[in-house]
């Protein structure tokens, strides 16, 4: 069995120096009581990969929340593949909810960063944490499945994956995003559903990739709003491979408490 992945979202919720204190604070309660069942990411903000890859080491990992899909080039403001590698990342968010919805990011051109990350994988190592997922008005019109086929097909035909190849899902049910934030009165996604969806995923992405080859390779897991409390239930019930933590992975206590909850759910 693989470790679980746990996967620490700050999206633009901190300045730099709050994010390297907070990556220094997860390290030492991890150090002091650590979690061998879990993988243990961290995604701050650009502007913190350095200081946090200078100031912590194993056990935790870092990811970058977003990449250009071109490995060099005139593209103002954007941040190739090759320089999170050389920041130190293994991983890399592509095709969020919040960058569809704010920046108008389609499946086209998640695919061309997926498809980049993929054709670099064997040089620059780093692995795309590929974000799917349904809308509350989608969802109510059955409409789940179609969504992510269309998400997943637009992204698995862009490149051919094989046995070498380590690539990411997360199924991130758009209406169960933020449901665990101050005053929220939102449902989140049920252990049983999250198990449907992923079961929709898997299938989906073995017409692209045998079985055989995806099983050992691609990774599912949850990314609504997750807690100390709910954690275990989506990799028991729900069959996932991890959750990918907004909200609640802000604060050490409540971050390692979904880390600790997920290591002894194994
Ligand atoms: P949340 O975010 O935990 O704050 O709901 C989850 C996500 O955006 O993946």
């Amino acid at each position: 069995m693989k470790p679980f992945l746990c996967v620490a979202n700050w999206k633009a919720q901190c300045t730099p120096d709050g994010e390297t204190l907070l990556a220094q604070d997860i390290h030492t309660v991890l150090q002091r009581r650590p979690a061998d069942n879990v993988e243990v990411v961290l995604a701050p903000s650009f502007l913190s990969l350095s200081s946090i890859a200078c100031s912590v080491d194993h056990p935790l990992s870092l990811a970058a929340q977003n990449c250009f899909w071109q490995a060099a080039g005139p593209a103002t403001g954007e941040i190739t593949p090759p320089a999170l590698a050389q920041m130190g990342c293994r991983y890399v968010i592509i095709g969020h909810s919040e960058r569809r919805t704010l920046m108008n990011e389609t499946d086209a051109m998640v695919a061309q960063k997926y498809a980049l990350l993929l054709k670099t994988q064997k040089s620059l190592g780093l692995i795309p944490i590929v974000c799917v997922g349904e809308t509350a008005s989608e969802r109510k019109q059955g409409k789940t499945r179609m969504v992510l086929d269309a998400q997943l097909s637009t992204i698995f035909s862009s490149v051919s994956v094989t046995s070498a190849h380590r690539v990411v899902i997360a199924y991130e049910p758009v209406w169960a995003i933020s449901t665990n934030a101050k005053g929220s009165t939102k449902q989140g996604c049920s252990p049983t559903d999250c198990a449907d969806a992923g079961e929709m995923i898997h299938t989906i992405v073995n017409r692209f990739v045998p079985k055989t080859i995806s099983e050992p390779i691609v990774r599912v897991i949850y990314g609504g709003s997750v807690d100390a409390k709910n954690a275990a239930s989506y990799v028991q019930k729900g069959n996932m491979d991890g959750v990918l933590v907004g909200n609640a992975s802000l604060q050490t206590k409540s971050f390692c408490a979904i880390v600790h909850a997920l290591n002894n759910a194994l």
